[in-house]
């Protein structure tokens, strides 16, 4: 089968190898895999940025989605010709997280899903919408999890609560699709405004440039007559922390998940007591996160954004438009075909 490795960090050392297809062994499921998607940390495992030690080589991403083609002995619980998608973590069944459960993510710890085949564990699957193709999918199990988790069970958002979203990425389009679903206002920033004229189509309510409106917290203390928004959905790391602790309600959630900014800002950790604020870290989310999430995706017949699919060679593109940060929602590769 065809793979693509990281023998050597950075993109431009990625390798399109030739392996053996894996076989199922017990208790395992051979998955055809149809389709991947691309999360920033994918970007961040291959040029080296996520783990500096991680042992290579190794096969990245996370998330792809295809169709069982043959089971190991004592498999159970999936069958033959199921579509199913990969869970991030393959040791996170359900419940709290813990050191153990947290161990096994694909792409990361152990080898991902860029390769025609993969065998996981019957356990590290889950069926997907009977609605989505492959494409949309493989764009489900870290990002739709995580925006999952921010929203539903950080946020415990609620109709008329306002949601501040950060950027247009594959998490935060996400998180604006869910927040609708529950019937909250959604403010975004973004550093495009055709960006925020493709989000306003799924349902964002008012946004801005925050390259033009880089103190856009006080444009969301003025949106919501000085109240603040009940939940962050924190992308931005060290550099949009503060505002965002300025843009919360008293009380409100602060839902920490990504770091992207790659500033080294202070925090100003009086604003976190006086503002009594929750402050939630989310890690993608367990496998029971993820079939809770596909049954809401299900009823409310969701469509996840695609920003492009690209075909299997071309990962090294996909991969070089996720860093100029030019994406709208997912980035897709398609596998095989
Ligand atoms: N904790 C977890 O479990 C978890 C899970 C998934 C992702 N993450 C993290 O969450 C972050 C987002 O991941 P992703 O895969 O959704 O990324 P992505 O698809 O690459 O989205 C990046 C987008 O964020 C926006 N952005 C970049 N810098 C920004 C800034 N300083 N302020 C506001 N917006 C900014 C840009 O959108 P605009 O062009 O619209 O500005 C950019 O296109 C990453 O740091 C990732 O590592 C964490």
């Amino acid at each position: 089968m065809k793979a693509w490795r990281i023998a050597h960090f950075g993109i431009e050392n990625l390798e399109l190898v030739a392996l053996p297809d894996p076989q199922p062994q017990r208790g395992e499921v051979l998955v055809r895999v149809h389709a991947v998607s691309l999360n920033y940390r994918d970007l961040m495992v291959v040029v080296g940025r996520y783990n500096p030690k991680m042992h290579l080589p190794r096969i990245p991403s996370s998330d792809g989605a295809g169709e069982i083609v043959a089971i190991g002995e004592g498999v159970t619980r999936v069958k033959v010709g199921d579509r199913v998608a990969g869970i991030f973590m393959q040791n996170w069944i359900d419940g709290p997280a813990d050191a153990a459960k947290i161990r096994g993510a694909l792409g990361g710890d152990i080898d991902g899903m860029l390769a025609e085949y993969v065998a996981l564990s019957e356990d590290g699957v889950v069926r997907i919408p009977a609605h989505l193709s492959f494409d949309e999918a493989a764009t489900l199990p870290c990002a739709a999890v995580t925006a999952w988790n921010a929203v539903v069970r950080a946020g415990r958002v609620k109709a008329g609560d306002t949601v501040l979203m950060q950027g247009t990425g594959g998490v935060s389009v996400f998180a604006l699709q869910f927040a609708k679903l529950l019937g909250a206002r959604v403010l975004g920033i973004s550093s495009s405004d055709e960006k925020i004229e493709r989000a306003k189509h799924l349902g964002l309510d008012a946004a801005v440039n925050y390259r033009q409106h880089p103190d856009w917290d006080k444009w969301v203390l003025e949106q919501t007559s000085g109240r603040g928004a009940d939940l962050v959905v924190e992308v931005g790391g060290a550099g949009t922390f503060t505002r965002s602790l300025r843009s919360i309600r008293i009380g409100g959630v602060v839902a920490q998940i990504g770091v992207l900014s790659q500033s080294i800002e202070g925090i100003e950790i009086p604003l976190l007591l006086h503002k009594q604020v929750h402050l939630r870290g989310i890690y993608v989310g367990s496998r029971a996160d993820f079939e809770e999430m596909n049954r809401a995706i299900d009823l409310h017949q969701l469509k996840p954004a695609i920003d492009q699919a690209v075909s299997f060679g071309n990962l090294p593109d996909a991969l070089r438009r996720m860093e100029t940060g030019a994406h709208f929602g997912k980035l897709v590769v398609q596998v095989g075909g």
